[in-house]
């Protein structure tokens, strides 16, 4: 049977934008930023490079909007500073005058519990003073002043976000993220105000609109699952998108899990000696402790790890659909043309993200267009993954 993959190249209207097609590539880690956050012009590339290739919203990998919320990987880049609105805007510009109306988004983030002390140069903080098991760190439990600063925070950031000609900002409320945290019953556990879980969500989606003018789209990328007993999952999804339909985001995208068991955001191969090489968590040790950590640990990690399924998290994004007004965007797994059209024609979703596939292969719309495409040639060995933690900016390694 021939697919015709039309549907994937028509407009999708969302309340304050309409996107040219389809095709998302999800937040994607590029680690093209240097020591103080500054994207470098190669980033310039990389966007277009999927511009071309027919992406018709890119969004970036997740942006730090405050020193404190900066994550361990070396390369992250920031929208912190005003002097960052400069290096964004000459790549926002250059994807405008060369790419062919693709839309581009800022994802901004705050790591929370899921950072290092010695990255962010100050005490870790959550929502809650639990420790994160993977990156060990004691955490000290925000409070509601300095909740106030981090709203602030996101708010500037996103503001600086449109000055840098931006087309608008994907909030991260998911992976375990520091608005992740307050939306899980895991992280979660205060008896103040906060203990609401949608609040902080709330309060950041609002801050936004005020600085940023009630024009200024809005996504948010969301777990709808998690790895823990208690655990987020896809009722508390549904609350979180309740909420989001009153603010009138413009969109939900829908991914699962946190960094305490980070391959099941991704599913796929575990590459094990590579992460024991380069992981600054792990890569610190002589060579017979990460031997014995093979050797003792290693099972029970592998244990909790899902594998890898087409399509993953398609019936929480499906759930989601059937009771929310919002556009539905899922990401994870989509490998195939026959699943994407699937996802839109069958299942009702308005999009489809893709994250891993694209790194393989940035034109993958193209090659759609042009009937060169049936399966992602992406393997899910997730050495893209674990490279993210060294200091070599993302790259496919097949
Ligand atoms: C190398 C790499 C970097 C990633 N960086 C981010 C990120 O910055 N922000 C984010 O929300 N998700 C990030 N993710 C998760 C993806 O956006 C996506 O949710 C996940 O890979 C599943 O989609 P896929 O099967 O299409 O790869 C990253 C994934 C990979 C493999």
């Amino acid at each position: 049977m021939t697919l015709r993959p039309d549907i994937l190249f028509s407009p999708l209207a969302l309340r304050h934008i309409t996107l040219p097609n389809r095709f998302v590539r999800s937040a994607t880690y590029e680690g093209w930023g240097d020591v103080q956050g500054v994207p470098r012009p190669e980033l310039g590339e990389l966007y277009l490079a999927l511009a071309r290739g027919g992406v018709g919203t890119i969004v970036t990998g997740f942006a730090f909007i405050s020193r404190q919320g900066r994550a361990m990987q070396p390369g992250q880049c920031g929208m912190d500073q005003d002097d960052k609105t400069g290096p964004w805007a000459h790549i926002v510009t250059r994807v405008r005058d060369e790419g062919r109306g693709t839309r581009l988004f800022m994802q901004i983030a705050h790591t929370g519990r899921q950072t290092l002390s010695r990255i962010t140069g100050q005490p870790v903080v959550g929502a809650s003073s639990r420790r994160c098991t993977y990156f060990r760190q004691p955490v000290r439990m925000l409070g509601d002043d300095e909740l106030r600063v981090i709203v602030n925070d996101f708010a500037c950031a996103a503001y600086r976000a449109r000055q840098a000609g931006f087309d608008g900002v994907q909030v991260h409320a998911g992976h375990g993220y520091l608005i992740h945290q307050f939306l899980s019953p895991w992280t979660n556990t205060r008896k103040d105000r906060w203990a609401e879980p949608t609040l902080l969500l709330q309060e950041v989606i609002i801050a936004i609109r005020r600085k940023c003018g009630d024009d200024f789209p809005i996504l948010v990328k969301i777990s709808a699952g998690e790895d823990t007993v208690p655990g987020l999952g896809v009722d508390d999804a549904l609350q979180t998108v309740v909420c989001l339909e009153a603010l009138s985001v413009d969109a939900v995208e829908v991914s699962y899990g946190t960094m305490e068991y980070a391959l099941n955001i991704m599913r796929g191969g575990i590459p094990v000696d590579v992460a024991l090489q380069v992981n600054p968590l792990y890569n610190r040790y002589p060579a017979l402790v990460r031997h014995m950590w093979k050797r003792f640990c290693f099972p029970a990690y592998q244990a909790g790890i899902i594998p890898f399924a087409e399509e993953y998290n398609v019936p929480a994004a499906v759930r989601i659909k059937r009771q929310s007004s919002l556009p539905v965007i899922p990401v994870g797994g989509m490998r195939t043309l026959e699943s994407m059209l699937d996802c839109i024609t069958t299942r009702g979703l308005d999009a489809v993200a893709l994250c891993r596939p694209l790194i393989c292969q940035p034109n993958l719309p193209q090659q759609i267009a042009a009937g060169e495409f049936s399966r992602s040639r992406c393997i899910n060995c997730n050495l893209c993954t674990v490279y993210c933690d060294s200091d070599r900016p993302l790259y496919c390694h097949l």
